[in-house]
């Protein structure tokens, strides 16, 4: 890690930010080792508005399943909305901007009217109760949040499903969840263009999901669609007949907030369960530390409400805290590649939180377009989902913050809540492409399977080695997946503790870097995607004998799916962009386009142990074009390897 840059915190930023040095950094850091459940404690009580106090911190007499604020009741959409209605009333909580241009600003009243005729609806029409799991498939709009809230306020478990994913994967989530109810959008604009998204429940519906009773359509932008007597209802036209008052249910620390499935290395995905309390506390804790975040601020995330991501930092933690957040429907290139950098110049963003991959598409599409707006509202920038490679971060960093904004590498995962490593923008000097140290009270530690700690520039497994309130509980319907998915890999004195999946280094001067994931995970424009679930979508085409998937390095979106295919005949060989088109199409079908394959390779075999297991680093070499230094001759048929080199090459 040679000439690396570092940049300090500009005096600016220290002055107004709540944590303002790395002295008050580590005194926080000591404040948990010291004492960890004393530390939670003052934050918990200091934090969040409870209905009752839990009367003990953490219970891990049932480990990994820790349990955090026991005994204590409070609900979510108080912390959010109800306690601001004092002060913040008129105070905008979300503004929303549609890709045509259209504009809504919801104030913190009116998302209370919003919340609670949303909530009386699902109570009142639809029968939805405390624990009743209800899928929302929906847009970037306002009524994506209101639907999230309302379930919260009822005590019901939402579980969004990306609007990028196909029939057959809404299907699968709605089926492992046994959803009563599934709320939608006619659909919405992206490049410029309608989408729909009814069309895809109905066929999702149409088999197998006999434990959705309704489906709740909300009209965007007014489109065709098939109605299903008796089935589909109209919010637009039910809701006005709700009243906007609508007690909250009164929840336990410990129960179901919401699901929210994400890819593994093996099988089927994973419905990842949160926490009512723990995670609220960390989602407003990490806006408040992280983002700095200020009465006066516009804060902007641009992920979709579909990744968790959109679920803590565009809706929980800013709504927590008490701040604006903004939403934006589309994509970041309509009309042009300014689009972004308009928004922020019109709205006077302070926060701005994006992907790497975003980065990167708006620096080669538009390299001075920055140069056209007024930026200099921007005070912190962030970046979250993958690695930032140093090109993208400097571009970021000089023409998008004009060199004084810190940007703030988040490194955290669908399982942990909320930000486990980042820099604080007070307090933190930062190197590009660094997610620098844990944040306090977080043990995220780099290690080997024993626990022990690995030397500067060693790479080992990242594990957080004690619970956090924010964590993820279990894996719906499968507890065992959760203890042998995230516990079943590294010991620390002894004891599992949680690995990330992965892996890690040290610098000389104990900043982290994160090297990628460990397992067959892949991380595509910062969409994680397990390769069984790919490969599994293209043993669905019927030529096809078996096939490998691998991440291959990719300028934009981080990786591209690289298929190996072995097929059951070879008359197709002839007809290969024809076959390659019609695996896209089952990839599209049982997981959406952004699982699409870049490149396919129909190969004679892979390359296999004699026990049979598929030896996929010699396909990402290949895939990469490097040369391969493995020893192939354990393999079951070594002369395989020479003759998938030679069809990846021509
Ligand atoms: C995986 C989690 C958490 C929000 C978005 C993705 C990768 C995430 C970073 C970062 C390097 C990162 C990891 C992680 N990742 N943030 N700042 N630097 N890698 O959530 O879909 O659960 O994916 O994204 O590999 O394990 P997710």
């Amino acid at each position: 890690m040679e000439n690396i840059p570092i940049f300090d915190p500009s005096e600016e930023i220290k002055k107004v930010a709540r944590i303002k040095s790395m002295d008050e950094y580590w005194s926080l850091v000591e404040e948990a080792k010291k004492d960890y459940e004393g530390f939670w404690d003052r934050l918990a009580k200091e934090k969040i508005d409870w209905i009752k106090p839990y009367s003990k911190v953490l219970d891990d007499s049932n480990a990994p399943f820790y349990k955090w604020f026991i005994g204590g009741k409070l609900n979510v959409t108080v912390q959010c909305i109800d306690r601001h209605l004092q002060k913040r009333k008129n105070k905008a909580a979300i503004i929303w901007e549609g890709e045509p241009g259209d504009k809504r600003v919801i104030t913190y009243l009116e998302l209370y009217y919003e919340v609670n005729r949303f909530a009386n609806l699902l109570k009142n029409r639809f029968g939805i109760k405390k624990g009743d799991r209800v899928v929302i498939y929906m847009p970037m709009i306002p009524e994506a949040a209101f639907a999230m809230l309302a379930c919260a306020r009822i005590g019901a478990i939402h579980s969004v499903v990306f609007g990028g994913f196909s029939a057959e994967a809404l299907r699968d989530r709605i089926v492992d969840a046994q959803a009563k109810l599934v709320i939608t959008a006619d659909g919405a604009y992206r490049r410029g263009k309608p989408y729909l998204l009814k069309p895809v429940v109905d066929v999702a519906l149409s088999k197998d999901c006999e434990s959705v009773e309704s489906v709740l359509v909300i009209r965007r932008n007014n489109e065709d669609i098939s109605w299903h007597e008796g089935r589909d209802y109209d919010y637009n036209e039910l809701i006005k007949n709700e009243s906007g008052h609508c007690e909250p249910e009164i929840m336990d620390s410990e129960d179901p907030l919401f699901l929210l499935y994400t890819s593994g290395s093996t099988g089927k995905p994973k419905g990842v369960q949160h926490s009512q309390a723990g995670y609220i506390l960390w989602a407003q804790l990490t806006m408040e530390w992280v983002f700095d975040i200020k009465e006066e601020d516009t804060y902007w995330c641009t992920a979709d409400v579909g990744w968790i991501t959109g679920h803590t930092y565009i809706v929980y933690g800013p709504l927590a805290a008490g701040a604006t957040t903004m939403m934006y429907e589309g994509v970041p290139v309509y009309p042009d590649a300014g689009r972004w950098w308009r928004m922020i110049d019109e709205y006077k963003v302070n926060q701005f939180y994006t992907a790497p991959t975003a980065i990167r598409l708006l620096h080669k599409m538009g390299e001075d377009e920055p140069e056209k707006y007024d930026l200099r509202s921007l005070r912190i920038l962030g970046t979250v989902g993958e690695p930032i490679n140093p090109d993208a971060w400097m571009w970021y960093f000089n023409k998008v913050g004009g060199g004084k904004c810190p940007i703030v590498d988040t490194w955290w995962q669908t399982e942990t809540g909320g930000h486990m490593i980042s820099p604080l923008p007070g307090a933190t000097p930062i190197k590009p492409g660094s997610a620098t140290f844990p944040l306090p009270g977080i043990f995220a530690e780099i290690i080997d399977t024993e626990g022990n700690k690995k030397e500067p520039n060693e790479k080992g497994y990242l594990c957080i080695t004690k619970p956090w309130p924010s964590m993820i509980r279990t894996i719906w319907n499968d507890p065992d997946r959760f203890v042998k998915s995230y516990f079943g890999t590294c010991k620390k004195d002894g004891k599992p503790v949680y690995f990330s999946g992965d892996g890690a280094i040290y610098d000389e001067d104990g900043y982290i870097w994160i090297t990628g994931r460990m397992d067959d995970v892949i991380n595509i424009s910062g969409h994680r995607l397990g390769t069984a679930e790919i490969e599994a979508a293209i043993g669905h085409h019927p030529r096809v004998a078996e096939c490998a998937v691998v991440g291959k390095p990719h300028e934009i979106k981080g990786e591209s799916v690289f298929a190996f295919v072995v097929l059951k005949d070879d008359e197709g060989i002839a007809d290969e962009v024809e076959l390659t088109k019609e695996i896209n199409e089952v990839i599209t079908k049982d997981i959406g386009p952004l699982a699409k394959a870049d490149e396919v390779a129909f190969v004679p075999g892979l390359p296999k142990t004699r026990s049979g297991k598929i030896m996929r680093r010699i396909l990402r070499a290949i895939a990469k074009g490097e040369e391969i230094k493995q020893d192939t001759s354990t393999l079951e048929d070594p002369s395989v390897v020479e003759k998938i080199i030679q069809i990846v090459q021509k």
